[in-house]
C-alpha cells in the first residue's frame, strides 16, 4: 500500500478508527501523529467493541508495528491503562507498539488547568472540552516549558515533575482551584517512567527507517478537520492540526512521501461540544440521526449534535487536506429517511457563500442553503458491492462526491469490518 494519511474531514467521530482498522490489513506500519486521549477511536472486531484513545487502532491487527508520534500529547497514565486493558483481552502490545522521546507528556496538572480554564470561561465561551488536558499540554509544548517522554528517563525527573507541578499550582491558584500534591503526582509519575521505558524511542528515526526499507505507513489523524486550530472554527477547536499537514510535523515523515490522503466524511454531519455547525438539526430529525447512528462521544459519553450534510465544509477540507480518496461511513444510518438534505452553500447577509468564513461569528450568522434527494428506506447494512446499493443511496452518495471533489474509495454502511464497500481503496 501506498503511504497513506487519514484525516476526519468534519468535527471528528467521523469513523476514523473503522477505517484505519480496515486499512491496517494493507499496512505495515501505523502511527498516531497529533491529538492525544482527546480522540475515541472505536474499532468492532468480531463483535467486540475497542475504543482507542491513545494506542493506534492498528494495534487489533496481529503483527503490525504502532507508532505514537512526535506530535501527539501523551498522557503517560492512561497510556498504560489503555495498554493493560488491550492485554487483558489478549492483544500482544509490548514489541508492537512504539513512542516517541519527542512526544509531550500530559500530566495530571495539564488535566486540573483544562477544567478549570474552562470553568473560568464565560458562558458563550466555553469551548467543551474533552477534559483530557490538551490544551495546556499543547500549550506547554509551544511555550517551550513542557516534559517530553524522553524526559522520562533523565535522573533529575522527580524533580523537574515537582517543579511544573509548583508552576501548574501557581496557575491554579490564579483560577481559584485547589493546589495539587508535588510530591504524589511525582511519585506516580516515576513509576509510569519506569513501566513505559522500554517503549520510549526515536520513532522519528523508526519512521525513516521504515519508508528507507520500503514498508507502507498509515498515520492516523485524530480529531478533524473543523477542529484544527488554523483550519477549524476558532476557538472552538481543539488545540493540534488533524489535517493533512499535521501528519509529517507530528511523524517526521517528508511531505514528499506522503503518496495518497484519504478523508473520511460521514454521509451526515456531527460535532460534541460548543461552537458553530450550521446544518444542526435540533427537532426530530436531529434525534433521529442521534438515535440510529449511536451518536454519543466515545471519550466522554456526551450526545453528539446532529444534522444534514455540509457540502462547503466537504469541500473545504477535499482543498485543505488534498483528499485524494473519501471514506464515506455511517451511510446505513440514513436508510429509514423519505428525504435527505444536503447544505450545498450558505447564505449571509443576503448573498450566498460558497467557501468557508473564517470568522465563527460569521459562521454563526450563515444559514444553509439546502438541495433535497428522497431517501431509499431500505436497509443498506448486510451489502456488500457499490452497484447493489438502491439507486436512490447510490445518487446521494455520487451527489455528495460530485459536490466535494475527490473520488470514492471507501463507503461504510455499518460499523463491523464486514460492513465495508471497497470501491477504489
Ligand atoms: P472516530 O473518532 O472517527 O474513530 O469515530 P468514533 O469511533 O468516535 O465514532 C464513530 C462511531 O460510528 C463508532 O461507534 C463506530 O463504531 C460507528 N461506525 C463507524 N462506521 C459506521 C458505519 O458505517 N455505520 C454505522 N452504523 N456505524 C459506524
Ligand atoms: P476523535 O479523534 C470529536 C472536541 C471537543 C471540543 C474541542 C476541544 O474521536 O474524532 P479538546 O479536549 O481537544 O481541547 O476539546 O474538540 N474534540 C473532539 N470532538 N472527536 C474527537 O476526537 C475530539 N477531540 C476533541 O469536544 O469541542
Ligand atoms: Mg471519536
Amino acid at each position: 500500500m501506498p503511504n497513506t494519511v487519514l484525516v476526519g474531514a468534519q468535527w471528528g467521530d467521523e469513523g476514523k478508527g473503522k477505517i484505519i482498522d480496515v486499512l491496517t490489513a494493507q499496512a505495515d506500519l501505523v502511527i498516531r501523529f497529533q491529538g492525544g486521549s482527546n480522540a475515541g477511536h472505536t474499532v468492532i472486531v468480531g463483535g467486540r467493541k475497542h475504543v482507542l484513545h491513545l494506542i493506534p487502532s492498528g494495534i487489533l491487527h496481529d503483527g503490525k508495528i504502532c507508532l505514537i508520534g512526535n506530535g501527539v500529547v501523551i498522557d503517560p497514565l492512561e497510556l498504560l491503562d489503555e495498554m493493560r486493558l488491550l492485554e487483558s483481552q489478549g492483544y500482544v502490545v509490548r514489541g508492537r507498539l512504539f513512542v516517541s522521546d519527542r512526544g509531550h507528556a500530559v500530566m495530571s496538572y495539564h488535566r486540573a488547568l483544562d477544567a478549570a480554564q474552562e470553568q473560568a470561561r464565560a458562558e458563550g465561551r466555553k469551548i467543551g472540552t474533552t477534559g483530557r488536558g490538551i490544551g495546556p499540554g499543547y500549550a506547554d509544548k509551544i511555550n517551550r516549558a513542557g516534559l517530553r517522554l524522553g524526559d522520562f528517563l533523565a535522573p533529575d525527573f522527580a524533580a523537574r515533575v515537582r517543579a511544573h507541578v509548583e508552576a501548574a499550582n501557581r496557575e491554579l491558584a490564579a483560577l481559584h482551584a485547589p493546589a495539587l500534591d508535588a510530591d504524589a503526582i511525582a511519585d506516580r509519575y516515576v513509576t509510569a517512567a519506569a513501566a513505559l521505558k522500554p517503549l520510549i524511542v526515536d520513532t522519528v528515526a523508526m519512521v525513516h527507517a521504515a519508508d528507507r526499507a520500503g514498508k507502507s505507513l498509515l498515520l492516523e489523524g485524530a480529531q478533524g478537520t473543523m477542529l484544527d486550530i488554523d483550519f477549524g472554527t476558532y476557538p472552538f477547536v481543539t488545540s493540534s492540526n488533524p489535517t493533512a499537514g499535521g501528519a509529517c510535523i507530528g511523524s517526521g515523515l517528508s511531505p514528499r512521501r506522503v503518496d495518497r490522503v484519504v478523508g473520511v466524511i460521514k454521509a451526515y454531519t456531527t460535532r460534541v461540544g460548543a461552537g458553530p455547525f450550521p446544518t444542526e438539526c435540533m427537532g426530530e430529525d436531529g434525534d433521529l440521526l442521534r438515535a440510529r447512528g449511536g451518536e454519543f462521544g466515545a471519550t466522554t459519553g456526551r450526545p453528539r449534535r446532529c444534522g444534514w450534510f455540509d457540502a462547503v465544509v466537504g469541500r473545504y477540507a477535499r482543498e485543505v487536506n488534498g483528499v485524494d480518496f473519501w471514506a464515506m461511513t455511517k451511510l446505513d444510518v440514513l436508510d429509514t429517511l423519505p428525504g435527505i438534505k444536503i447544505c450545498v452553500a450558505y447564505e449571509h447577509a443576503g448573498r450566498r457563500l460558497d467557501t468557508l468564513p473564517a470568522d465563527v461569528a460569521v459562521l454563526d450568522a450563515c444559514r444553509p442553503v439546502y438541495e433535497e434527494m428522497p431517501g431509499w428506506c431500505c436497509e443498506t447494512s448486510h451489502l456488500t458491492r457499490f452497484e447493489d446499493l438502491p439507486t436512490n443511496a447510490r445518487a446521494y452518495v455520487a451527489r455528495l462526491v460530485e459536490l466535494c471533489g475527490g473520488r470514492l474509495g471507501i463507503l461504510s454502511v455499518g460499523p463491523g469490518r464486514e460492513n465495508t464497500l471497497r470501491l477504489a481503496l
